[in-house]
């Protein structure tokens, strides 16, 4: 692998280590984290970001937090959980694996102290490796949606940067690549935070795939000229019936392909589905600073005090999405029980 958004360094008196991703791609700087304080605020500043990624590394999160402590208790455990659970609310990987990391600690607790923390890491270190298994896997299946010739629309970023490893939506497009497709890349800027202009468009020339990196609102225009084929993202949150929560701007696109009558799927792996939640109404919506909106390279692009709303996501119904790609297949139709039976 080129590059890596996250890797765990040593044993259980080890760090971890962040690739800055508020640094691409300008700069390519890895930050030390020794302490839960030092993971909560690299996943609150989008250091580290994409779902999947948030998860692993809250995990490891947990690990620097519970070992901080001479006699750690099963309080302990749980204070590192619910500190991290403050961190972001849209991505359910990071309570998915926040509440495993509490259930290995229940598990374990009755181990003499010094093997908590090991036991704690190793269970940090196995969600890292099924996030990587379990992204080759949609990225293998997704790459047969791909087509050979044309282009293909993406928005946010959803490559090595956002899980352990390979990525979702960014995985099908890479590994199609690498099975001889050709096809040119219209990567979304992905505004406010450019994730698709930083971070995809970073990506996809690591691995000499072509991309064309568009202003979010061309979309219509791009599809208008026949130039993508089909639309792939990925998910922060995927409720019971198929509604998808992912990077704001996810939304229009889908409801731009089905206007044009292209195929829009959503690729994410099991941890991103909230089976909790009947629909897409009660995913909670992560609100952001207004200086993502009022300031653009360093300089004020808004009148002082004009009103701003910033929802960092928003939700696409399910009745929008051609298929979900996951670990297990692709769900299709996307409705309750299609993905009830899928993911039973
Ligand atoms: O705010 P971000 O950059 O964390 O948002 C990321 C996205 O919306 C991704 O599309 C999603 O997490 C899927 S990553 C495989």
């Amino acid at each position: 692998m080129l590059y890596r958004s996250l890797a765990w360094q040593g044993d259980a008196l080890g760090e971890l280590r962040l690739l800055d991703q508020t640094r691409l791609p300008g700069e390519t700087i890895y930050r030390h984290c020794t302490t839960i304080e030092q993971v909560w605020q690299a996943i609150r500043e989008l250091c580290v970001r994409g779902a999947p990624a948030i998860g692993v590394s809250a995990a490891y999160g947990v690990v620097l937090g519970v070992r901080a402590f001479v006699h750690p208790t099963l309080e302990t455990v749980k204070q590192a959980t619910n500190y991290l659970r403050t961190s972001r609310p849209t991505a359910v990987n990071l309570f998915w694996a926040l509440d495993r990391m509490d259930a290995a600690a229940e598990k374990y607790f009755h181990k003499p102290e010094g093997q908590l923390i090991e036991l704690l890491l190793a269970t940090a270190q196995d969600i890292e490796d099924e996030d990587v298994e379990t992204s080759r896997s949609i990225g293998e299946f997704g790459s047969h949606l791909i087509p050979d010739g044309g282009g293909v629309l993406t928005h946010c970023n959803t490559g090595a940067l956002a899980t352990a490893e390979y990525g979702t939506a960014l995985a099908a497009i890479i590994m199609a690549w690498e099975q001889g497709k050709r096809f040119t890349v219209f990567a979304d800027e992905t505004r406010p935070l450019l994730q698709g202009a930083r971070l995809t468009a970073w990506e996809l020339q690591q691995h000499g795939i072509p991309c064309t990196l568009i202003c979010d609102n061309m979309a219509a225009q791009v599809m208008r000229e026949g130039k993508v084929q089909l639309a792939i993202v990925g998910a922060d949150r995927i409720a019971a019936n198929g509604d998808t929560a992912n990077k704001i701007g996810t939304y229009g696109v889908a409801i731009l392909c089905n206007y044009h009558k292209l195929p829009f799927f959503v690729a994410a792996p099991q941890s991103t589905f909230d089976l909790n939640l009947a629909d897409g109404t009660g995913i909670p919506i992560e609100q952001r600073h207004a200086d993502e909106i009022t300031q653009a390279f360093g300089k004020r692009t808004a009148p002082v005090d004009v009103a701003i709303y910033n929802p960092a996501f928003d939700v696409t119904p399910a009745s929008l999405i051609s298929g979900i790609v996951t670990e297990h297949g692709i769900i299709q139709p996307v409705n309750a029980e299609e993905i009830a039976r899928r993911l039973r």
